[in-house]
């Protein structure tokens, strides 16, 4: 397509990149494993990679602390093998977005280090200092996302640092001019060495607000949840920063952003978006929805409203945070609401996120015992949240002991279900999940409607069945998901009934079925994509 716009039409993967592929065998995989699957990501069909972070880390949040934001970790394979991965993924087109880690560093970053050194060191005013509240209490109200104050008190200096996730990652004070500028200049290294795009960490909570006011009560379940965060999140002034840093992408051609909403919903989202801001925020909807017609109906339909035709929307069901689409939404081992999902992502009006693995149906890794849990949020909360580990294990290659990820015990253990269901296997079946996300794509990409064409919701019946068209002066095609396990009945109005229609794809026939009365027959779990024109 000639105006193809890579971040627009294509499609975007996540790789966890300790999880994904181990060219060295040390059990955490690494920047050459991932070029060595480039082959494969290609054969995919998709567009982009999105790195979660592979800068220099002492992993207390497994990367997002970073120590130094110019260089990549040892234990990825430094910069040399970056070079050679950006460079191997360019020449098959495959477009590379880093994650951009900038609301915090590390505590074991130099700014920091440097920082608590004294009231007067030249980086002191890079972070959150403030003095403690009469007889010694916190200087506010806020807290951390991971539990408890979000102040932490430094004996040296005899101030509380700020830190909004753990306390070795301390919030960096975005309204000294000095962090701005070293964030630009390291923003432009990365874009100087042919970064296509950045994906922006917890972006709104950058600025905090300037007289440190308490947060309100609201209700909730964790102390974090039972406030409501105005004034350490969406400040005005992040407007301006984002105004900036749009400029220097502009200047480079084919950038792209993406900042992950934090705590907001489509509409905190949706205000970032436009051409003196982001390109496109996260609205977690798809994640926290449940499986129902119903519910992907809602939060679509929020997303189009909200953008109002002019934004481009995004959608994701899986990321590095949370449960796996998979294990929120089967019990058993079967994949046909998988392939209901995988059609509706790759069907939708916007950029399509998929991340490593959902490609094969891969369910989260079983938590057991408290001292297995390698994910601190894991270990703060449990038992009633065990962290973050189950969505992270090795990605399934193959049925070896570790599942063709490393040959040396991987620093998570693999799924036990990786013996049959992996990407080998699936290569092989006909019918398997990850031949079925293959050919979406491909038809996703092939089909101008489904690319580029408006979306119009037809119908949907909260526990059944969920309808629409994507449609282009010349083409329309109809998606008709069937969220129940029996069969339903879509009726359709005149305008559909008329014209020829062609079955592009669907995981329960291999022709076209017959349209009786204005009614066409969906067998239960199918997905239906027909088109006209
Ligand atoms: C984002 C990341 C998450 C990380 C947190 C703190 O939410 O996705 O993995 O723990 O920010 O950086």
């Amino acid at each position: 397509m000639s105006d193809y716009l890579w971040w627009r039409d294509g499609v975007i993967y996540q790789i966890y990149p300790r999880s994904f592929m181990d060219a060295d065998n040390d059990g955490i995989g690494d920047l050459s494993g991932i070029t060595q699957k480039l082959d494969y990501l290609q054969d995919l069909g998709i567009d982009a990679i999105w790195l979660s972070p592979v800068y220099l880390s002492p992993d207390v949040d497994f990367g997002y602390d970073v120590v130094n934001y110019r260089e990549i970790d040892p234990k990825y394979g430094g910069m040399p093998a970056f070079d050679k991965f950006l460079q191997a993924a360019h020449q098959r087109n495959i477009h590379v977005i880093m994650d951009l880690v900038l609301n915090h560093t590390s505590d074991q970053h130099e700014w920091f280090q440097q920082s608590k050194l004294s009231k007067d060191n030249f980086y002191r005013d890079w972070y959150i200092w403030k003095k403690a509240r009469n007889g010694g209490k916190f200087p506010n109200n806020w807290k951390s996302r991971f539990g408890g104050s979000g102040w932490e008190w430094d004996h040296a200096t005899e101030e509380f640092y700020f830190h909004m996730f753990f306390k070795q990652q301390p919030d960096l004070n975005w309204r000294n001019p000095k962090v701005v500028d070293e964030i630009l200049d390291m923003i432009k290294f990365w874009l100087d060495k042919g970064v296509d795009g950045f994906r922006l960490d917890v972006f709104n909570a950058y600025y905090k607000n300037i007289n440190f006011a308490d947060n309100p009560f609201k209700l909730g379940i964790t102390k974090f949840d039972q406030q409501n965060h105005i004034n350490d999140s969406d400040q005005p002034e992040m407007f301006d920063f984002l105004q900036k840093f749009r400029q220097l992408l502009d200047s480079y051609p084919e950038r792209y952003s993406v900042g992950e909403t934090f705590m907001g919903d489509h509409h905190t989202a949706a205000k970032y978006v436009g051409d003196q801001a982001l390109h496109a925020a996260f609205d977690f909807s798809f994640i926290n929805g449940r499986y129902k017609a119903s519910s992907f109906y809602k939060s679509i339909q929020q997303w189009e409203d909200v953008l109002d035709q002019k934004g481009w929307p995004n959608y994701f069901l899986n990321n590095h945070d949370d449960p796996r689409s998979a294990t929120r939404y089967t019990r058993s081992e079967d994949d046909e609401r998988l392939k209901v999902l995988a059609t509706l992502l790759l069907t939708l009006r916007g950029t399509p996120f998929l991340y490593y693995g959902e490609e094969i149906g891969m369910r989260d890794i079983p938590v057991l015992r408290k001292s297995d849990v390698l994910d601190p949020v894991g270990r703060h909360f449990w038992p009633f949240y065990k962290g973050r580990d189950g969505c992270r294990s090795p990605m399934q290659w193959n049925a070896d002991p570790y599942a063709g990820f490393s040959e040396h015990e991987p620093w998570l253990p693999v799924h036990a279900n990786h013996e049959w269901r992996n990407v080998e296997s699936q290569q092989h079946e006909q019918n398997s999940l990850l031949n079925y996300y293959k050919k979406i794509i491909k038809i996703r990409k092939t089909t101008p409607a489904l690319q580029k064409g408006m979306y119009l919701p037809i119908t949907y019946e909260p526990h059944k069945i969920l309808a629409y068209t994507r449609q282009t002066s010349q083409q329309t095609a109809l998606i008709a998901l069937n969220f129940s396990k029996k069969n339903v009945g879509l009726i359709l109005s005149s305008q559909f009934v008329t014209g020829d229609w062609t079955l592009l794809i669907s995981n329960k026939r291999d022709s076209l079925p017959p349209i009786r009365d204005r009614k066409i027959m969906l067998a239960g779990n199918e997905a239906l994509v027909i088109l006209q024109g």
